[in-house]
């Protein structure tokens, strides 16, 4: 299949033809203010089987519907609570995705992957809402990657990823927050975090004041409130990993710099490549084939917006290892934690 490439200029055509393609039951990457989807008629379950083929997705993971605007929420949902249309006027149009009760038949069963439950969100990205609106059909898409590899946050990531089995790419340059976004479903009076993204806790806690409660992503929680809390499918897979093995070390500044080094040069010694993620102010002070700057310490959400392309810069520069600082989990450093521990599946070393 030959891939199309469109620049998002509004003085071109390339919008327009991205949107007839999708229309037509085509499947289209398309930048949003996250990182890059791979869009598809949420209608068309041909359309949804190329994307799920496309990216080698297992099919019990679903996807996210995207809408142009809010006040379409109801084409998909049967109900929203106050707490939901709080959240929805807070925070839409934005990085916020809410599990809502689907209504039947409007979109494909692999949307949903066969659950009572559809995922809906308003990108905050002007080329994304304008292909939306322009294609007419609410927009089923996961991050353009193949399964397993990092997120893209450009169009170059989903040419390397999906050049050749997808129908086009519609470039809108690289994406703001650079991680994908929260996804939250509120039961009761409780919002829980299902993946946390560019929404903080804090954020969310904030908009609804004292009328609900906010409870942190599942891999957070206890034993006893994880049997309570609802699922997120995509969080048992293994995600966002680069090629090389990577280890991340947190701890207090000082002790973390001199774990990092030590860690560098005990692969060194074995033969590997070794590549290091560090801030800014500490970049300078490790020896490694390669140092990442990942941007000021007090600037986690610059390490957010560069983390994905860092990954793939790591496997372009054929390290075999990479050791990462970790961040402080507040605000945008929860997700960015989050998605530094999918990375190394489980290896962190705290000292
Ligand atoms: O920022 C984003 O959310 C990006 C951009 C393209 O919008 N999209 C994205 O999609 O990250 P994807 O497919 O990579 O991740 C969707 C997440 C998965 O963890 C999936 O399990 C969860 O949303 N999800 C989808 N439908 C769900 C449902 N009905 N109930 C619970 N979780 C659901
Ligand atoms: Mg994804």
């Amino acid at each position: 299949m030959m891939t199309k490439y469109w620049s998002s200029d509004p003085a071109q055509a390339g919008l327009k033809e991205a949107a007839a393609a999708l229309a037509d039951g085509g499947i289209v990457a398309f930048p949003t203010e996250t990182v890059y989807g791979l869009g598809g008629d949420a209608g068309n379950t041909e359309a949804v089987t190329r994307i799920f083929a496309a990216k080698g997705r297992p099919s019990d993971n679903p996807l996210i519907v995207h809408l142009a605007e809010a006040a379409d929420v109801g084409r998909l949902a049967t109900q929203v609570t106050e707490i939901e249309r709080r959240l929805m006027e807070a925070f839409w149009p934005g990085p916020l995705t809410l599990v809502l009760p689907v209504r039947e038949g409007v979109v494909s069963p692999l949307v949903t992957a066969g659950l009572d439950t559809v995922a809906v969100r308003v990108p905050a990205h002007e080329t994304a809402r304008r292909l939306i609106a322009e294609s007419g059909c609410p927009l089923a898409a996961p991050s353009a990657n193949r399964s397993g590899r990092p997120s893209p946050t450009q169009a170059s990531h989903v040419r390397e990823d999906l050049d050749g089995r997808i129908d086009g790419i519609l470039d809108g340059g690289p994406t703001g927050v650079g991680l994908e976004s929260t996804v939250v479903r509120v039961i009761d009076d409780r919002i829980h975090i299902l993946r946390p993204g560019g929404v903080t806790c804090e954020m969310l806690q904030q908009a609804v004041g004292g009328r609900a409660s906010v409870q942190g992503e599942e891999s957070r929680q206890t034993e006893a409130s994880l049997e309570q809390a609802p699922r997120s499918p995509g969080v048992k897979y293994a995600h966002y990993a680069p090629k090389g093995e990577l280890l991340l070390v947190t701890g207090e500044q000082e002790a973390m710099i001199a774990a990092v080094q030590s860690k560098v040069d005990e692969a060194r010694a074995l033969g590997s490549r070794v590549g290091v993620l560090a801030c800014t102010e500490h970049a300078g002070r490790y020896e490694a084939d390669a140092v990442l700057d990942c941007g000021p310490r007090s600037s986690p959400e610059v390490a957010a917006q560069a983390l994905y392309a860092h990954l793939r810069e790591c496997d372009a520069r054929e390290l075999d290892f990479i050791v990462a600082e970790g961040y402080e989990e507040r605000g945008i450093g929860t997700a960015l934690m989050n998605r530094l521990r999918k990375a190394a599946g489980g290896r962190v070393l705290n000292v």
